[in-house]
């Protein structure tokens, strides 16, 4: 079933509760694809009732990212949910979840802003007011569908561990469920943002999956010093890679790790073209 107002969610919502029914909550962009479907799967599993958002939420594009490009296949992926079984996709329009004219407007709209120190790295120092706009619609997420368990995705770690920090901060009632990255045979992570690579950026886009692989494989032979397994990186770049960054952070707390353990994350982010890439990997 698909509902675009808010109030025909609470609705539905207020009887579920009602009914005493556990209720999954999985927040996407949609164009949805292998990863979200296997966070669906999950809450399906898990939950008595699935709701999945998809709505290309305004507030977390920075200006001149790709807002008004971003793959929009709304009925694509309803029937993607109703084939996995979820019973509501919420999909609704931006004037529904912000007002009329008030997105992008600061002084109109109350914002959740993560702390500093978590957002100030890794994709927070390019993508600036981010993860503002994306603990923002997520808290409203929150609040409008009440759910006891939502779907988060490793393959935006960063995003998980905020949205955690969050939950615990602001006493949100809700139970957070990181999901493994689901990747193409091939190695790449999926993402909706594949969609924009030619043939031959797919080709190049390898690049991030294969460094992550390759660092986790030095690792395991036992070497730990950073600096040696950044420099495993620069064999796979080429011409058209442009590295933002390849850190290695504490996989709980994002403290930048002195040398590389058990409990560090590997993060990367390549920019092809105009594609920004994203990837991950626990040593
Ligand atoms: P979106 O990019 O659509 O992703 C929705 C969820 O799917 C996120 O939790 C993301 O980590 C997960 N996901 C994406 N690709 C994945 C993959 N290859 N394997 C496993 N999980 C994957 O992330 C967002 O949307 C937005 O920021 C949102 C949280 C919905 C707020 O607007």
């Amino acid at each position: 079933m698909i509902l675009h107002t808010i109030a025909e969610v609470r609705e539905q919502i207020k009887n579920w509760k009602k009914e005493g029914l556990t209720i999954g909550l999985v927040p996407t962009m949609g164009a949805l694809h292998a990863g979200h479907k296997s966070l669906i799967e999950k809450s399906v599993e898990q939950c008595d009732r699935t709701v999945v958002s998809v709505f290309v939420n305004p507030i977390q594009f920075c200006p001149g990212e790709d807002l008004d490009k971003y793959p929009r296949t709304l009925d694509a992926d309803n029937k993607l949910c109703e084939q996995v079984g979820a019973d509501i996709v919420f999909a609704p329009s931006p004037n529904e979840m912000y007002g009329e004219g008030h997105i992008h407007s600061n002084d109109f709209l109350t914002y959740v802003i993560p702390p500093y120190f978590y957002v100030n790295k890794l994709c927070g120092k390019s993508r600036v007011g981010h993860f503002d706009g994306v603990c923002t619609v997520v808290n409203k997420l929150f609040n409008i569908v009440r759910p006891d368990f939502a779907f988060f995705g490793q393959k935006d770690a960063q995003q998980l561990i905020i949205i955690r920090k969050m939950v615990r901060d602001l006493n949100i009632p809700v139970e957070i469920i990181p999901c493994p990255i689901v990747r193409e045979p091939s190695g790449l992570a999926l993402s909706s943002r594949n969609k924009y690579l030619t043939d031959g950026a797919k080709e190049d886009a390898l690049a991030l999956s294969k460094i992550l692989f390759n660092i986790k494989a030095c690792y395991d032979k036992g070497i730990t010093d950073i600096e040696s397994l950044k420099d495993t990186a620069f064999s796979f770049l080429n011409e058209h890679h442009n590295l933002e960054y390849l850190e290695f952070l504490d996989a709980d707390t994002l403290d930048e790790k002195t040398v590389a353990d058990a409990n560090t994350r590997v993060f990367i982010a390549v920019k092809i073209g105009d594609v920004r890439l994203i990837d991950n990997i626990m040593l």
